[in-house]
Order: C-alpha cells, then sequence, then structure tokens
C-alpha cells in the first residue's frame, strides 16, 4: 500500500519538528558548556544526537514506504536561558509538544488504516514517555536545589551519570 499524501506530509513535518528538536538541544548543550555545566551539557548533547536519530527514523520509513522526503524550513532555537531550570522547563514544554504531534500523525494512520504506520509510530508514543518523565524527574531534582550552586554541581554530576548510564558507557 502506497503512503498517503496527508501522512507523507505529516512525516515529513515530523521529520523538521525532530530536527528542530535537536537544534534546539544542541543550543542548551552550548548555554550549559559555557556556564560550566559539564554533566548538563553532556545531557543535552545525547538528547541531540537522539533527536537526530529519530529524524533519521522518519526518513528511513517515508522512504521505505515510496514516499518523497521534503525537508522543511526549522526555525532557530532559543540560545538565552535564565537558569538551568528554565532549560529543562523548555526541554520539557518542548517533549510535549512533539507527544502531541505524534498522536496527531498516529490518528491519521489511524483513520487512513494504514496499519503500518500505526505501528512504527508505537515505538515514538513510547518513546515520548519516557523522555518526558526523564525530564519531569530533573525538574523535581531542580526545584529540591533551587539557587544553591553546591546543589546545582550535584546534580551536574548526577547528570553526566545519567547520562553515561544511557549512553552505554
Ligand atoms: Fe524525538
Ligand atoms: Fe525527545
Amino acid at each position: 500500500m502506497e503512503i498517503s499524501q496527508a501522512l507523507e506530509s505529516a512525516i515529513n513535518e515530523q521529520i523538521g519538528i525532530e530536527l528542530a528538536a535537536s537544534n534546539a538541544y544542541l543550543s542548551m548543550a552550548a548555554y550549559f558548556e559555557c556556564n560550566a555545566y559539564d554533566g548538563f551539557s553532556q545531557w543535552m548533547q545525547l538528547q541531540c544526537e537522539e533527536e537526530r536519530a529519530h529524524a533519521m527514523k522518519f526518513y528511513q520509513y517515508l522512504i521505505d514506504r515510496g514516499g518523497v522526503v521534503r525537508l522543511p524550513a526549522v526555525d532557530a532555537p532559543e540560545w538565552d536561558f535564565d537558569s538551568v531550570l528554565k532549560v529543562f522547563e523548555s526541554s520539557l514544554e518542548q517533549e510535549r509538544e512533539v507527544t502531541k504531534h505524534i498522536y496527531g500523525l498516529y490518528k491519521i494512520a489511524q483513520d487512513e488504516s494504514d496499519f503500518a504506520t500505526v505501528s512504527f509510530l508505537k515505538w515514538f508514543v513510547d518513546e515520548q514517555v519516557e523522555e518526558e518523565k526523564v525530564v519531569t524527574d530533573m525538574i523535581d531534582k531542580l526545584k529540591m536545589a533551587g539557587d544553591r550552586s553546591d546543589s546545582l554541581l550535584l546534580l551536574d554530576r548526577y547528570a553526566l551519570e545519567q547520562r553515561a548510564e544511557a549512553s552505554g558507557g
């Protein structure tokens, strides 16, 4: 079954959303690195790579289904943040937006009875649950730390350990 025009353009839009997310995380990584938070920077760099991998999954899927990849324009990401907490809050907001878009795609696929796409999207639905959970946990910890620099440095260290585990190193 050939992929529909509607799904093709929605998936192209999704590739743009994942690439925009990847850029946003790179921008957050740079902010942290400039402010000597190496752990948080590593965390965001890994997120950046993950989002690019997501974009590539959609890219490959679209090609495998005989669709045409047409990359949309990507807006410049935010680069100036007020605090560590603000960055992670922005990350959560972004993940929630992505989740909404994944659900939108899922709905189109379901309405069209394109079960291959429904099946393909399931991985992303689960992934978003994990993404939102991990960021929410960090936000909770950052709220406990407040603006105490000793606590923030401990969390920076913790972020580094978490990411090392996540990337298998
Ligand atoms: Fe993603
Ligand atoms: Fe994500």
